[in-house]
């Protein structure tokens, strides 16, 4: 069995943890920030950076010692290389990069999307590629087709903010304060998701993508108007964006392919050097939709639907998505909540399945600010900073 350290500082979680390839968490140290961000009522990337400067060395020291485990024990070094607030990650990437020096170790250089989309392995030995994947965390909300380690296509992806941002956003104009998801949610227990009329973007639309701004801003007028209870607009907020994840999920699984694209087979693609999937330039480049996408993989649609990612702890929005995959006779996989949010655990994963196939990095590898899963994915409309 190999022994992976995994290192995380892309945001305003600093941790690491010990994985055995066998799917084993020998250790996972975490140290949120909550009360340092908390008067800023978001993440305040230079608090951030610092904060990971004074914990990660404790924290890895901490999780070596409650896995009974030295250094030399390990068999590689994997940390978060991006997508991220860069201070931080520079911070991770640079202690694994010092420990590997130091302890002869090799380096996995991990994106932390691909840690997100690969954690549902760790939690389920059975679940195979390929697989359709909602991921949907702070800064992203994507449908991803995941055929291999490094090898996602990505079929959609929001056009403004990300699903967890408009938790946040929702959280700060309900007055709920940081961090949101967790605190709308609780929130919406209590309240009527139909009180409060509130739009569903793009749903219905032939366009694949998601959109959030629009329900941002409905909220806002709905806070503002004082006409509605915050329970009821929490609640409704919620159910908006659950229907909207159904919604863009159904398109994409029931959308039949009148042509089917000529999809080559992932062992005759190019890689290139991190192992990501490089489009021979025959290919089609976006994929369409599911059975496109799915068609060189497996016949048809794909058997499984897994959720990833921190608005994957949302109970209302899992419950949604087992229905949806119960309707498309699918399985359906979404990881125990403390793997969802931002963890180390998922980092030492995705450096666990890399090493299986050999794929370390060199010691000059940089950090990067953004760092797509589909490289190749067309940009969506009015996207750019989070596609
Ligand atoms: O994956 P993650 O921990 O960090 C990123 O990589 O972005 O995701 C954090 C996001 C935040 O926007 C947070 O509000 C949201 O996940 N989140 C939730 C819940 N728990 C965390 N959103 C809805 N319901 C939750 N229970
Ligand atoms: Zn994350």
């Amino acid at each position: 069995m190999a022994i992976i350290l995994g290192i995380e500082s892309s945001c305003d979680e600093s941790a690491a943890a010990l994985i055995g390839s066998d799917r084993t968490v020998l250790a996972h140290r975490l140290a949120g920030q909550e009360e340092a961000h908390k008067p800023y009522g978001g993440v305040v990337p230079e608090i951030a950076a610092r904060a990971h400067v004074q914990v990660l060395t404790p924290l890895i020291e901490a999780a070596l010692k409650d896995a009974g485990l030295a250094l030399d024990d390990v068999d590689a070094i994997a940390a978060t290389a991006g997508p991220g607030l860069i201070g931080g990650v520079m911070v991770g990437l640079v202690t694994a990069k010092a420990l590997a020096m130091a302890a002869g170790k090799p380096l996995i250089a991990v994106n932390h999307l691909e840690g997100h989309a690969l954690s549902p392995r760790l939690a389920d030995a059975s679940l195979e590629f390929p697989y359709l994947l909602l991921l949907v965390s702070g800064g992203h909300c994507q449908i991803l087709c995941v055929d291999g380690v490094g090898q996602y296509r990505r079929l959609a992806t929001t056009i403004d903010d990300a699903a967890g941002e408009a938790f946040d956003k929702t959280a700060k104009i309900l007055g709920l304060g940081y961090p949101g998801g967790p605190r709308v949610e609780a929130l919406a227990k209590q309240g009527d998701p139909k009180a409060v009329p509130l739009p569903r973007p793009l749903l219905g639309s032939a366009e694949p993508h998601f959109s959030f701004a629009g329900l941002k801003s409905a909220v806002l007028r709905a806070a503002q108007s004082g006409a509605h209870r915050p329970e009821d607009i929490a609640a409704g907020f919620q159910q908006a964006v659950v229907d909207c994840l159904v919604d863009r999920l159904e398109r994409a699984l029931s959308q039949s392919s009148s042509t089917h694209s000529p999809f080559v087979p992932s062992e005759v693609e190019g890689r290139d050097r991190k192992g990501s999937r490089m489009r021979p330039s025959t290919s089609l480049g976006n994929a369409e939709n599911v059975e496109t996408a799915f068609a060189g993989a497996t016949p048809g649609k794909p058997k499984t639907l897994v959720v990833a990612g921190g608005v994957a702890a949302n109970g209302a929005i899992r419950s949604a998505l087992e229905a949806l995959a119960a309707r498309h006779a699918m399985g359906f996989v979404a990881p125990p909540l403390w793997l969802c949010t931002d963890n180390a655990a998922m980092i030492g994963w995705a450096g666990a399945e890399r090493f299986a196939l050999g794929l370390t990095d060199p010691l000059d590898i940089a950090a990067r600010p953004r760092w797509p899963l589909d490289p190749e994915a067309e940009a969506a409309r009015g996207a750019g900073v989070k596609a």
